[in-house]
């Protein structure tokens, strides 16, 4: 056997949940869900953050953090941001692009899984880059029997698409999936205004087949400025981030 695999499961031992936020197109907000909702259970639960979007790490911009990762004697330190432990590429490589691909990325995510010494977790949430790549695949067969997947998509057709996609690849690999959110769904400030047009929300549950579980509406404060301000997020942000953690609960 692997000897990293052993590692694994060991570092596994102390996360009692995985959630990996998931879609099937890049630039829907899956690493805002993830920063935000990480933020939101930190009030109640220990919770560590993994960017596993290698070749675009975004969340220590997102959650303000410049600082950089330190391997110990027990394993990769996670930085502390807010109350939430993070471990991002972009805390070691700062603004450089990473060439990485198949066995070597493949190896890396292998890497980060069984050196990160994350301490007692109640949740590791996984910062998934777009579709079903190695990122992906490899996340969701390391962490599988704690695994939960959040589905993030815009109302759009063609986000829609993509993420029904998505949800078959980790539906195939035995991944839970916690629920759907849409993202972008509406204007915070004019709530009638849906940027991506009406749309029913049972009938996007049935024809992606994954239950929506929040609508999280567009914050101009968001899509003008970083880092992440919780404190200005609007009450509909917030009450649809309660209601993702409400589903994970119930895994
Ligand atoms: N709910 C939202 N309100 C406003 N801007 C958002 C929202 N969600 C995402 N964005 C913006 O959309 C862009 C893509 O979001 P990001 O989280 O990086 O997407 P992904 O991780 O899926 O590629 C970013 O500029 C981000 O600030
Ligand atoms: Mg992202």
């Amino acid at each position: 056997m692997d000897f990293r695999l052993q590692m694994v499961k060991k570092r596994l031992g102390t996360i009692d949940k995985v959630l990996l936020v998931a879609s099937g197109k890049g630039g829907v907000g899956k690493s805002v869900v993830a920063a935000t909702l990480a933020n939101h259970i930190s009030g109640e639960k220990k919770v560590g953050l993994l960017d596993l979007d290698l070749h675009g790490p975004t969340l220590p911009l997102l959650l303000n953090h410049g600082g950089r990762l330190k391997g110990r004697e027990d394993g990769i330190e996670p930085v502390v941001a807010g109350g939430v432990r993070l471990v991002s590429l972009g805390l070691l490589t700062s603004d450089k692009a990473m060439p990485l691909k198949g066995e070597v990325k493949r190896d890396l995510i292998i890497e980060l899984f069984s050196e990160i010494n994350w301490g007692r977790l109640n949740y590791l949430i996984v910062d998934l880059p777009p579709g079903t790549g190695d990122e992906a695949l490899v996340a969701v067969r390391l962490t599988a029997e704690k695994a939960s997947a959040i589905l993030v998509s815009t109302p759009s057709p063609h986000s829609l698409g993509a993420v029904r996609r998505m949800s078959w690849l980790l539906a195939g690999e035995g991944a839970k999936i916690a629920g759907l959110v849409l993202n972008m769904a509406y204007m915070a400030d004019s709530i009638g205004v849906k940027p991506f047009g009406s749309y029913d929300v049972e009938k996007v549950g049935e024809e992606v087949g994954v239950k929506v579980v929040a609508e999280l509406p567009l914050e101009p404060e968001i899509a003008s400025s970083t880092p992440i301000n919780m404190g200005k997020l609007s009450e509909g942000f917030r009450k649809g981030l309660e209601r993702i953690y409400e589903a994970t609960r119930a895994l």
